[in-house]
């Protein structure tokens, strides 16, 4: 059987996960799931670690489940390692959110300055992680679901040994969004994605195999919202969704709407705060929820957070490489020749076969020319965040955000580096 790690399995996540593994007992022989954490995520570390139980229990399975702060002894000899760690928790999250809108750029925890802040406080923890994983279960897959995950899968790639793959809900949200919309079971819906991790675009739609990519752009253009609960549902508009004639993703409103979002986020933070401290209330709610003895299913409130149905991509995908599947999946890995217009060794976010050896990327050819340039350009910041959390090095970080589409000057990115480098003083031991 199997032995699997999540790191940061205080995380509210972890029932969506360990209902993914119940799913899925018949393919995938789950022997230990060990639950790590750290010493201030303890309290929630228990009220998971007891609510996996109640979960594995009334599934009438044999799994064993361990909770622990010792994460070497966790990830030695695993076969998987799943790392959703949020470093600085929800207090940094919200500076995060904060620190770019008192500039007048957008502040969120993946794109712009604040997904930049949050690279480099989680490249550090991720770099120490893989030093372990090297030793101690050097043919372990990493799942890494820890955001911003083209940036923090980049990092693996390029300065450890370790085999990752990075993952996210977003592919999969917008597959349920257009099967919702257009009345279809999501399982007979295929979409061609190609991009970058929250910068991923869908070039075809189709249903059972048939190309249906016109219509979902029509509903997309009469204002059907395809979003993630954590991005406010602005309407497209019709002739840039005609133009661009391809499928955005949710994340694709903070580039192409830029000015909204920001009157959005201004708006919302004044009436009920950034989403940092929303989702604090709504991680209350769950918390309290999973503490009841008599829950022992993964609740429905959970879908209230962004994150809601992973546990399909994650553990389909490792189910995928222990059966040598040879199914598409979308993830985050090396081009490897997938986009023609982007080097080999970048990691891009596209449809790939997974195997027992991985992710072999399907080929797609160029980038249509109309989404090239904003890729092109929010790669560079990328390369150059993933520089930057390694060496601490100041110009290289504030080329870093100087590169990032949303951030407008250098007087601009200086000030909020600053404030970047002054309020995560505790998290950034490379600086
Ligand atoms: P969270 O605040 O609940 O953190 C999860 C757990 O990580 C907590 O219990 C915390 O104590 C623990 N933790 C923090 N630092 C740690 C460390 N150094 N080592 C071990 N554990 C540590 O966060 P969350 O909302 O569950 O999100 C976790 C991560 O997953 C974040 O990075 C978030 O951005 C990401 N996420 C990704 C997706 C995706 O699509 N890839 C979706 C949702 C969330
Ligand atoms: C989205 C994304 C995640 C993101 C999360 C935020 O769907 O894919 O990468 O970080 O959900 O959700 P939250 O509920 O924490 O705001
Ligand atoms: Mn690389
Ligand atoms: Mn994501």
């Amino acid at each position: 059987g199997l032995k699997i790690t999540v790191i940061g399995g205080g995380s509210s996540y972890t029932p969506e996960l360990i209902e993914g593994f119940i799913k899925r007992t018949n393919e995938l022989p789950v022997r230990e799931i060990h639950l790590v954490d750290i010493e201030e995520g303890k309290e929630k570390l228990n009220i998971i670690f007891e609510l996996t139980k109640r979960m594995i229990r009334k599934a009438g399975l044999e799994t064993k489940i361990y909770q622990t702060l010792d994460r070497k002894q966790a990830i030695k000899d695993s076969d998987f390692v799943v790392t959703q760690i949020r470093v600085g928790g929800l207090k940094a999250r919200a500076l995060d959110e904060k620190i770019p809108l008192k500039y007048n750029v957008i502040g969120q925890e993946t794109t712009g300055p604040g997904g930049f802040a949050k690279a480099l406080r989680t490249i550090p923890v991720i770099l120490d992680i893989c030093r372990e994983i090297e030793v101690l279960a050097p043919n372990a897959w990493l799942i890494n679901f820890t955001n911003p995950v083209s940036i923090i899968t980049e990092m693996v790639l390029k300065h450890t040994n370790v085999r990752t793959i990075g993952l996210c809900n977003v592919p999969i949200g917008m597959i349920n969004n257009i099967a919702k919309i257009l009345g279809y079971e999501s399982s007979r819906l295929r979409i061609d994605f190609v991009g970058l991790n929250h910068m991923v675009y869908g070039k075809k739609v189709y249903l059972d195999g048939d190309d249906i990519t016109t219509d979902v752009l029509r509903n997309l253009a009469e204002g059907n919202s395809i979003t993630m609960k954590n991005i406010p549902d602005l309407v497209w508009d019709k002739d840039f969704i005609n133009a661009l004639g391809l499928l955005p993703c949710p994340y694709h409103r903070y580039f192409y709407m830029t000015d909204e979002m920001l009157e959005d986020e201004k708006r919302a933070l004044q009436e009920k705060g950034t989403r940092a401290e929303q989702v604090k209330r709504i991680e209350e709610a769950l918390f309290n929820l999973y503490k009841k003895v008599e829950l022992d299913v993964k609740p429905k409130e959970l879908e209230e957070r962004g994150g809601a149905y992973y546990s399909d991509a994650a553990v389909s995908l490792i189910s995928a490489i222990y059966n040598d599947k040879n199914e598409i999946h979308t993830v985050n890995v090396h081009n490897n020749g997938g986009i023609v217009d982007l080097s080999e060794d970048v990691v891009v976010e596209l449809n790939a076969v997974i195997g027992k050896s991985g992710a072999r990327p399907i080929a797609s050819g160029k980038l249509p020319i109309q989404i090239n340039g904003l890729i092109q350009a929010v790669k560079s910041y990328e390369l150059l965040a993933v520089e930057a959390g390694i060496s601490g090095d100041y110009n290289t970080a504030l080329m870093s955000l100087m590169s990032n589409p949303l951030v407008p000057s250098i007087k601009v990115a200086k000030k909020i580096l600053d404030d970047i480098l002054m309020a995560n003083v505790d998290y950034l031991p490379q600086f």
